[in-house]
This record gives structure tokens, sequence and C-alpha cells, in this order.
């Protein structure tokens, strides 16, 4: 750790001195990341603006330095396995940090079966996935590297030579690591990054702080449908999720009694948990359509009057779920208070390491 600082201060000094004279051709060789600082104090990280506690394992601690590194990994294409993707590709801030589409695209142009979940404070979660098969953040970005989503599976070992052949990586993973790129010390650095993604700045945060200008009459009145409909029951403030799985009838096939997708009962083979899925965060879902787990309703305010009828009837649906019979207005009121969420969405590119000569 203290070795790593060092090495860091040195880069910055150098690259400090090189701009001052900065005739010199040797500048090309040096490649400076971009450290940011965190969120918040590491020593306050959680919990912030009154979330529920991060939890961050004790083998992969959160320093700024290899937030960074797994920055530039999140937003670097040459580790997809055809160089089509990169992990921001598909949680882009203009969508809310999903991508678009009813469900992702992957490398090699691979049709996956679910829609893009956000990333807005995912580093709170303890189970990862619509259906929570990951237990650890760390797991989640290796899976989601060698997967479909990058496809980098078939080629992984490529990849780390890549990165153990770019001077720039090489340096930031012996300053960070103390040795070269791994599957596992990336996949650590980028779940660090990951754990950097937290929201919280929007007009109803605004509001709920005490500025009362910050969101309009019918948001407010909408937060009091949102109680008494008891979205959040589930949809449980400041994170807007409970982080655990639900039934709400999505993809159920009344014909033929099935689900398209059975979510978190592959994983606990629990019968109640069949066609059940992790509640998503409702921070920036106006950005966020299409929605649900298969992206099979294209708007907000359909995918609202859906969930305050009471879902889609199915023998699993949650008990939680009713039809609460909401006017127009109300239904108005529901959106315009889910659009005084949208996140104020800060994160940029940084610079990548160039190519090896
Ligand atoms: C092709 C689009 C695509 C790319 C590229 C992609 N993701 Fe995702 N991401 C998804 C989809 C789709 C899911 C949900 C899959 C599922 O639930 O089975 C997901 C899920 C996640 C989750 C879990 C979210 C939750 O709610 O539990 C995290 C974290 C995540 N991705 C991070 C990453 C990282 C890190 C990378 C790069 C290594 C990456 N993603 C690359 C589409 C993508
Ligand atoms: C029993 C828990 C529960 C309750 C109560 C609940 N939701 Fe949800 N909500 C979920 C789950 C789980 C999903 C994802 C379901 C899926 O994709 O299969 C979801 C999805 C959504 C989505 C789509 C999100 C996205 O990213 O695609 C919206 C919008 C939504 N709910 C709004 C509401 C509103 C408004 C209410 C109150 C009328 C409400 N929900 C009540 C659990 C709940």
């Amino acid at each position: 750790m203290s070795l790593g600082r060092t090495v860091t201060l040195l880069a910055v000094a150098s690259a400090a001195t090189l701009a001052a004279i900065s005739c010199s051709s040797s500048t090309d060789d040096v490649f400076t990341p971009e450290i940011l600082a965190l969120p918040a104090p590491i020593d306050d990280y959680a919990p912030l603006a009154g979330f529920a506690e991060m939890s961050i394992p004790d083998d992969n601690p959160l320093t700024p330095e290899k937030a960074a590194l797994g920055r530039q990994l999140y937003y670097d294409y040459r580790i997809s396995g055809d160089g089509s993707r990169s992990c921001y590709h598909c949680h882009v801030c203009e969508k809310g940090l999903t991508d678009g589409l009813p469900q992702a695209v992957g490398a090699h142009n691979k049709q996956l079966t679910r829609s893009s979940p956000s990333m807005w404070n995912i580093g709170f979660h303890s189970m990862w996935y619509w259906d929570g098969r990951a237990t650890t953040l760390e797991a989640q970005v290796a899976a989601a590297w060698k997967g479909g989503n990058m496809g980098a599976g078939d080629n992984i070992d490529e990849k780390i030579a890549m990165l153990n052949g770019t001077p720039g990586y090489a340096a930031q993973f012996q300053d960070v690591f103390g040795g070269p790129a791994t599957v596992e010390n990336a996949s650590a650095a980028m779940a660090s990054y990951v754990r950097t993604i937290v929201g919280g700045n929007t007009p109803f945060d605004a509001w709920q702080a005490g500025d009362e200008s910050a969101v309009n009459d019918a948001a407010k009145r909408g937060y009091e449908v949102f109680q008494q409909a008891g979205c959040n029951e589930c949809h449980a403030p400041p994170l807007f999720t409970n982080m655990v799985f639900h039934n709400v009838g999505i993809g159920y096939d009344a014909a033929t009694g099935d689900f398209a997708d059975v979510g978190r009962f592959k994983v606990s083979e629990a019968e109640r948990d069949r066609g059940a899925f992790k509640t998503p965060t409702l921070r920036d879902i106006a950005q966020s359509a299409p929605y649900f787990h298969d992206g099979s309703v294209a708007t907000l305010e359909e995918a609202v009057r859906l969930m305050a009828g009471g879902g889609i009837a199915n023998p699993h649906l949650d008990e939680k779920l009713k039809d609460h019979d909401l006017s127009d207005a109300q239904i108005g009121d529901l959106v315009a208070f889910l659009e005084s969420l949208d996140e104020d969405c800060t994160l940029s590119e940084p610079a990548l390491p160039p190519d090896a000569k």
C-alpha cells in the first residue's frame, strides 16, 4: 500500500514536471492515470446519504488508485472478446446506466435474454444479477467479462497478456497489486470502480434534504401515492430497492402456465421463487426504458400501471401486490414522482493506457 502510493505520487510528479517542460518528447512514454476522489472518505464510505451499509470485502479494500484502474478497464473495449464492447457500453449515463435495449446484445453480437440493469448504488447489494446468482461483486464482474456480455471466455489469456503488455496498465497493476494483471485482480479493480458508482443526487434527494422547490407538486403527491400503494415496501428509499426477489408476473404465459424465465428459482430451486427477480432500483428510472427483466414494457407509465394494478396474475404472484385502483391523476403523479429520481450522472470516460508500441 505505501509502495503503491509512492509510485503513484512519483508518476503524478513526473507528469507535472514533464508538462512544465512541454517540449520533452518522453511524455509519450508516461501514462498518468486520473485518480478520482472516492464518493466519501473511506472510513466514512457507508452509510452515505442514509444509504444502507456498503460491505466491502476485506480481501479487496477500496482505494482511489484501484478504483481508477478499474474505471479504465470498465471503459476499455480492448478487454472484450471481440473488441466490440466495454462494460460501460451497456450501462450508459443517458440510459440510466442501462443500454436502452429490451434485452442486451453482447460481444460477438450474441443476443442475451435479459435487460441490462442499472448500476446506481449496485455496490450496496449483496447478490448480483436479476436472479442474484453472484454472491460477490468480484465474481459477478469476472462472469460478465468471461460470459456472454463481454464474451472474453475463449480468449481471456490473450486479454491478460494484452494488459501486461500495455505499459500504462502493467505499471498500474504493479502499483496497485504488486504484480502482473490476472483475471482475479483485474476483476477486483473493476468491482472497486463499480462500488464508486453511488447515486443520491436527484431532485427527490434535494427535496428530502429540505429544498421544497426541488420537485413540483405532482411529484410530492406522487410520493404519497407511492407509499399508500406500498411501492416502498419493495422499492424502499433511499436505495429504492430492498435488494431481494419477488414475483410480479413478468414473462408468465397463462396458456401454458410457464415462465419464459424462471428467475430466482434457477438459483434457489425453491418453488416460491419461480418467476421471481431482484427488485430493481427506481433511481434514474425515467431514463432506463424499456422496463422489467425482459424489457417487455416500453414506457414508464405502462410499467407503473402494471405494478399499481397488482402485477400479472399467476400462481406465484407476490402477496404484497394488489390492484390499488388508482385514478389516471394518481398514475400521473406517480410518474412525476419517479421523474424526480433522475440522477445527475457525472461518470466520464477516463484516458486509457495507449497500446504497446
Ligand atoms: C452486452 C451488454 C453488457 C455488457 C457489455 C456488460 N453488462 Fe453488465 N449486465 C448486463 C445484463 C443484461 C445484466 C443482467 C444479466 C442477468 O441478470 O442475468 C448485467 C448485470 C450486471 C451487474 C449486476 C446488476 C444487478 O442488478 O445485480 C453488474 C454489477 C454489471 N452488469 C457490471 C458489468 C461489468 C463490470 C461489465 C464489464 C466486465 C459489464 N457489466 C458488461 C449487460 C451488460
Ligand atoms: C412485492 C415487491 C414490489 C412491489 C410492492 C412493487 N414492486 Fe415494482 N418491481 C418489483 C420487482 C421484483 C420488479 C422487477 C420484476 C421483473 O422484471 O420481473 C419491479 C419492477 C418495477 C418497475 C420497472 C423497473 C425496471 O428497471 O425495469 C417499475 C417502474 C416499478 N416496479 C414500479 C413500482 C411501483 C410504482 C409500485 C407501486 C405501485 C411497485 N413497483 C411495487 C417489486 C415490487
